[in-house]
């Protein structure tokens, strides 16, 4: 694909769904584990209609598809558009309502987390989160009990051992970003503004026990693409500096920023300290990704470790594995500790959409989840054959205290012989074999981003 095409996002895999279901009681092959007693949400963009030329994939209303587990049954799957004003408007509702930063009222499209005891819908780049009920229906929006000063992010990172959720809000009209770190109880402990030129996107980061692993790199705002009609006005801009900055977490200093070579990063599998290194997992796309079309001329996407050395002042970068994949997750217990194993998927048609290098030549293996061993170096395949278009996998512990891998591995996957969608969970220790259970849904769920196990207990 010389030059890609906006629609390609609205067909396909890609293609919204027009309707909100509820169906309780799904059919299973096979036999969901016990312990797995909770909801499986995951957010992505679903617009309302399909008239707009300039439809960019980020922009989408966001849709939450949740399917509830508990005692061994698929108890519901429920999807659900998030109420912002304009979606509640398309839907003859009135707006639950909630604070809104800056005039930027959106339906948080990206990720879903639950925190102190609410589910969050996230989303970046100046909106606030929207609150959602367990069963999908929108609260509002949320600024943390009047705590949060500005937008907030769509990736967090909760660190389990001090129950504080980390995040990097950035917003066009803002000289910094901000570090915002929401205490166990909901409320936002501390901000702090790091002064960055240019407005850049930052998508995610990492956290390790130390530091704030910032990636400011060279996507940034521009007021040029607001003016050519960009819907999302954020450009590859050579000018700026690639570089990686380390926050002390404790506040102790500022940040130590590390020039690097031009890249783009969206997503961090995981970081921790190493001594006194950082060491940073990550899914890179060589330069010249550019974020308002959603195309990079290079591929693939690779997965990376960055070993950051703050007394030498430099960065050294090593290939994981050079198959193209992305959305990396780990076991989300082990957040800023040293992690042995990582899940990432091998989305065919998001690589086709993305980069020139979405050649998959056989597409039986254009849909896969892989399981990295990073201490052995070794890759497992989980491969679901041609059209069973795979989104995000993510981990849930068989127990609160299992050790790191001892669970499962869940994502939503496209059963082509049904035309509708399945959630598969795959036993993560005996990750090539036929999934534990396939919970058959009653519709497509197209391609989106985000989502997470979210136990209630
Ligand atoms: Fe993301």
């Amino acid at each position: 694909m010389s030059q890609p095409d906006r629609q390609r996002f609205l067909e396909g895999s890609f293609a919204p769904v027009t309707e909100e279901i509820t169906v309780f009681d799904l059919p299973v092959t096979g036999q969901i584990p016990a312990q797995l007693d909770g909801r499986y949400l995951r957010n992505g963009p679903n617009p309302l209609g399909l008239d707009d030329p300039n439809y960019h994939w980020f922009l989408g209303a966001g849709m939450v598809h949740g399917v509830r587990l508990r005692g061994g049954k698929a108890e519901w799957y429920r999807n659900r558009w998030v109420r912002s004003k304009a979606v509640a408007a398309e839907h003859h509702q009135t707006w639950p309502g909630g604070p809104v930063h800056e005039n930027m009222d959106f339906a948080a499209n990206t990720c879903i987390i639950a925190h102190a005891g609410r589910t969050l819908a996230t989303v970046e780049a100046g909106p606030l989160p929207y609150e959602l009920t367990y069963e999908l229906g929108t609260v509002g929006s949320y600024d943390f009990a009047s705590t949060l000063p500005g937008g907030f992010a769509a990736h967090t990172k909760l660190d389990k051992a001090t129950g504080e959720l980390h995040a990097i809000a950035y917003f066009w009209a803002w000289d910094h970003v901000q570090h915002v770190i929401v205490g166990a109880d909901g409320k936002v402990v501390r901000t702090t503004d790091i002064p960055v030129p240019d407005g850049p996107m930052m998508h995610d980061f990492a956290l390790t026990g130390k530091y704030v692993v910032l990636l400011d790199l060279p996507v940034t705002f521009s007021l040029n693409a607001v003016t050519q009609g960009k819907e999302l006005p954020y450009v590859w801009n050579p000018d700026h500096q690639a570089r990686v900055g380390l926050l002390p977490r404790d506040g102790s200093a500022g940040v130590h920023w590390i020039d690097i070579e031009p890249c783009w990063v969206f997503h961090c599998l995981n970081a921790y300290d190493d001594g006194g290194n950082v060491v940073v997992d990550l899914c890179q796309y060589n330069q010249g990704f550019d974020v308002s079309t959603l195309w990079a001329a290079h591929g693939p996407v690779t997965l990376d470790r960055w070993i950051i050395e703050p007394a030498a002042g430099k960065v050294t970068q090593r290939r994981l594995d050079d198959r193209g994949q992305e959305f990396p997750r780990i076991d989300d217990r082990i957040i800023s500790r040293p992690h042995r194993y990582g899940y990432s998927a091998v989305i065919g048609e998001v690589a086709r959409a993305i980069t020139a290098a979405g050649d998959f030549g056989d597409d039986a293996f254009a849909n896969a989840i892989l399981k990295h061993d990073l201490a052995s170096g070794t890759v497992q395949t989980h491969d679901f054959g041609k059209d069973a278009t795979v989104g995000e996998a993510v981990f849930a512990p068989s127990s609160r205290d299992a050790a790191e891998d001892d669970g499962y591995v869940m994502a939503f996957v496209h059963n082509p012989d049904r035309g509708a969608a399945d959630l598969v969970i795959l036993a993560a220790q005996d990750f090539t074999a036929d999934p534990v259970a396939v919970v058959h849904l009653p519709a497509r769920i197209p391609l989106g981003f985000h989502g997470n196990w979210l136990p209630d207990h």
